[in-house]
């Protein structure tokens, strides 16, 4: 490296072990100098307090960025979530904190991570600084070695040259260096040449994003689902002769595995389908599956009306009176199908077969409220057989 031998940069000196760099270090900062830095192959213990350095100050960039990413992410996601664009999730109050804290959480580790490596780079390391006046010097190549080295640097009010350099001999140092500012360098960057190879770089990549993104990309067999063909709901249509895309089922055909309801809208048909299932225990647990989870929120865990839902929609009905008790099969599967007044349609919810099924649930709930003598029977018994096991 070339250097200006006018502007000196320092004095440096190199020592063979840590403890006559640490003594040196000691001597150095009490004979009043400021401006000096120590290189070690490796950092050294106690060197900090030989040098009298202060704990970094790096921790409060940290600090500051830190709490500002904080106040930031929960000021934005308050801004956004309940003020630009408020959005009911899951019934939480718009600015709904505990599930803002990990983002936040993160937010403020993010920012104050980079803050601080990229601080700790560009603010205390000066770097990109590929010039500094030790590198390439023999001090240089030896405290990266094996030895410890100081510089005072011509900073520091002190500073004499050949005053410093007798000093450092003086506190034992085997090799001193006089340190001089680099020469600046200049290099032009916009030769003729560089700049046609510029050129060429810059054609060869767009060119290859183009090609590849807007041929190569849409050569058979790549495609992408967003290109294929297909007609949407609302487009018109050059294809059908009524101009729509979307098509209407064809008339007096049924859609596959879909059985119109014969009694759709009617609140009270002339005729009534009839119940196809039988109360078996297996149906009937179905039933009261599916009325546990359709019906009581409005019409109570036993249909006594008494909805869990009072003050949210008007209460169910009982299905314990006369009236329901009455109804046919095919009439509460009316209701289940059409609905009835407030009480909406559960057609979409629940199939056609558990619908039977619930019925055949309603009619045990009836039952067990008007038992007849004979569904006692079976308690008898077994009351009888308990009797015989008493002990008397
Ligand atoms: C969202 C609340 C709600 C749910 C869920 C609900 N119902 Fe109803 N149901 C009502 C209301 C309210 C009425 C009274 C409607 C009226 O004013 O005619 C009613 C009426 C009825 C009636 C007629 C009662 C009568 O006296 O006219 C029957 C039968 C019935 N529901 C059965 C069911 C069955 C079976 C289910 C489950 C598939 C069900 N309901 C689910 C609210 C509900």
């Amino acid at each position: 490296m070339t250097h200006n031998d006018n502007k000196i940069y320092g004095v440096a000196a190199l020592f063979d072990n840590p403890d006559k760099i640490i003594k040196a270090v000691k001597k150095v900062k009490s004979d009043g100098y400021k401006y000096y830095d120590v290189n070690t192959p490796y950092p050294l213990h106690g060197m900090d307090e030989a040098m009298g350095l202060r704990p970094s100050r790096l921790g409060y960039v940290t600090l500051f960025f830190g709490f500002a990413a904080a106040v930031f992410i929960l000021s934005f996601m308050w801004w956004t979530l309940a003020i630009s664009y408020p959005l009911v999730i899951g019934g939480k109050p718009y600015f709904a904190l505990p599930a803002f804290v990990p983002i936040t959480f993160e937010f403020t580790v993010l920012l104050g991570v980079l803050s601080t490596v990229i601080g700790m780079i560009t603010v205390v390391f000066n770097l990109p600084f590929n010039s500094h006046p030790l590198h390439d010097t023999e001090y240089m190549r030896n405290v990266s070695a094996d030895k410890y080295g100081i510089v005072i640097e011509s900073a520091d009010p002190l500073f004499e040259e050949t005053k410093v350099r007798g000093y450092l001999k003086n506190l034992g140092a085997f090799f001193t260096e006089t340190i001089y500012e680099p020469e600046k360098e200049t290099y032009k960057i916009f030769q003729p040449k560089f700049l046609a190879f510029l050129g060429v770089i810059a054609i060869l990549t767009s060119g290859s994003t183009y090609v590849t993104l807007n041929k190569f990309m849409y050569l058979t067999p790549f495609d992408f689902m967003l290109n294929q063909k297909k007609g949407s709901a609302q487009a018109e249509s050059n294809f059908f002769y009524d101009k729509r895309e979307m098509r209407t089922p064809v008339e007096g055909t049924v859609a596959r595995g879909y059985i119109p309801y014969a009694f759709k809208g009617q609140a009270d048909p002339k005729e009534f389908l009839s119940n196809p299932l039988l109360p078996t225990m297996k149906n009937l647990q179905l039933g009261q599956k599916k009325f546990l989870t359709y019906c009581s929120p409005c019409h109570g865990y036993y249909g006594d009306g008494d909805s869990r839902l009072r003050g949210q929609f008007p209460a169910g009905r009982t299905l314990h009176s006369a009236r329901v008790i009455g109804f046919s099969d095919g009439k509460i599967y009316n209701i289940i199908t059409n609905g009835q007044n407030v009480m909406p349609s559960y057609a979409y919810q629940i199939t056609r077969n558990e619908r039977w099924a619930i019925i055949n649930y309603i009619r045990v709930l009836q039952r067990a409220q008007n038992p007849e003598p004979s569904d006692f029977t079976d308690i008898k018994e077994i009351n009888k057989e308990s009797d015989k096991n008493v002990p008397n």
